[in-house]
């Protein structure tokens, strides 16, 4: 597919209050960002999640920095070490900082210090039911969402499962901010559609940045 905004300087589509999309935000450090995730994946591997229920997530995930969002038989929960190796999950790369405070800074959260990076995997099929970023302790900090490879249809709502849902292609490089007033709002994504980019090949990625610890007092 011929994207005929490769060379465009990214720009901003308003999403909710407090929530904004950063057109090919990460374009430019795509394949940097792509690099890394390989790294991160020979430590910590991407794994499909088992939910407390007993469903066994279509998207692998794996994580980096000093935190990630995993699963147990009790919940959700962020932890520092990564339950498949024991081991510390892999910190959290210089170019995911630097992209990550950009993103923030330019969606009006200058002060966002991410302690957790979410790696999701997409191939043909896989989904993220609707849902809500609540596990963290700090509503204040706000979620910042970087798409990678195909592109996905990204449902977006409000604080309540049932408020219409607006539906948006994400493409590579698109960048999702959401804080504020737009926090705790409901979204998914809809199951890939299977397709090739010269990147990523038959798959989506998608990095997720939290602040999932309290913040320090200085
Ligand atoms: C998420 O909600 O955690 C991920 C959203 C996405 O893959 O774009
Ligand atoms: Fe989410």
């Amino acid at each position: 597919m011929l994207d005929l905004y490769a060379d465009a300087e990214p720009w901003q589509e308003p999403l909710a209050p407090g929530a904004v999309i950063l057109r090919r935000f990460a374009f430019s450090a795509a394949q940097r960002l792509l690099q890394d995730i390989v790294a991160i994946a020979s430590q910590s591997p991407f794994r499909h999640m088992v939910t407390p229920g007993g469903y066994t997530m279509s998207v692998a995930m794996t994580n980096c920095g000093p935190l990630g969002w995993t699963t147990d038989q009790h919940g959700y929960l962020y932890s520092p070490v990564d339950p498949l190796t024991g081991e510390r999950w892999p910190p959290l790369p210089e170019a995911f900082a630097s992209l990550c405070q950009q993103a923030a800074t330019a969606a009006g959260y200058p002060d966002f210090m991410p302690d957790a990076c979410l790696i999701n995997r997409y191939a043909p099929g896989a989904k993220l039911s609707l849902h809500q970023d609540k596990d963290e302790p700090d509503l204040r900090a706000p979620i910042v969402s970087v798409s990678l490879g195909l592109p996905a249809v990204f449902q977006f709502g409000g604080l309540h499962r049932n408020d219409p849902l607006k539906r948006l292609l994400l493409e590579h490089g698109d960048v999702v901010v959401w804080g504020g007033e737009s926090r705790l709002f409901y979204h998914g994504i809809q199951p890939l559609k299977s397709g090739f980019h010269p990147l990523t090949a038959d798959c989506r990625y998608n990095l997720t940045f939290r602040q999932a610890g309290k913040k320090e007092l200085k």
